[in-house]
């Protein structure tokens, strides 16, 4: 089998990563991947954040009360252990990368197809990490939709909107995921 389908037949969402840092040369193979993909009309409408240390602190006070308000709602005990969690989902993982698709409000079908675009960009990005060994997890958390997530990376939400944090690094382990069968997603039509 090619290269590229052992790499689209071998890549999973990885949850846990190592401590080993990812080469910010090997992001910018991977961003450029992310920048060739298809996008109608030429409107590129993706744009990637990489989330600094600073960046992550600021988002820790909403962290905190997300994960508070969640365990209220579960009526778990507010144990430190599920805030922690947490707190080293956003502080622990090697690289995050917020990924953006161009909002346009008087045109919905621009944006979908926008939307579409950013995906295929974001899957550019999933699968040249993916060759060079490093593994990544689309995350749409609440985290990524919270309003004070856009104030504190300054992303303007009347023009843009966060798709997802990318996370992103070495794969501790590499879970296996059931799929469908070829014959159960595809028909020919006569
Ligand atoms: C749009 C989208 C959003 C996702 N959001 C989350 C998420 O918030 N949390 C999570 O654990 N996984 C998330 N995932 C990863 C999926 O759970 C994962 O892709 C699925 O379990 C299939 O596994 P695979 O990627 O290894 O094939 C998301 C995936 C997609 C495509």
């Amino acid at each position: 089998m090619s290269i590229i389908q052992n790499l689209l037949n071998s890549r999973r969402s990885i949850y846990h990563f190592t401590d080993q840092k990812v080469k910010l040369t090997d992001l910018e193979i991977a961003f450029e991947a992310a920048s060739n993909a298809p996008c109608h009309k030429q409107t590129h409408p993706w744009n990637y954040y990489v989330l600094g240390d600073e960046t992550r602190k600021k988002l820790l006070p909403t962290v905190i009360s997300l994960s508070k308000n969640k365990a209220k709602s579960n009526k778990e005990e507010e144990g430190s252990s599920s805030l922690n969690r947490a707190i080293s989902k956003i502080m622990d993982v090697p690289v995050i990368i917020a990924v953006t698709t161009k909002l346009s409000p008087d045109d919905s079908f621009r944006e979908e197809e926008d939307y579409a675009a950013t995906v295929c960009s974001l899957h550019n990005l999933v699968l040249s990490l993916w060759g060079m060994g490093i593994g990544s997890q689309w995350s749409t958390g609440s985290i990524t939709r919270h309003p004070m997530t856009y104030t504190s990376l300054e992303i303007n939400n009347e023009k843009e909107r966060i798709v997802g944090f990318l996370k992103v690094g070495y794969p501790e382990n590499i879970p296996e995921k059931q799929k469908k069968k070829v014959t159960e997603i595809r028909k020919f039509l006569p």
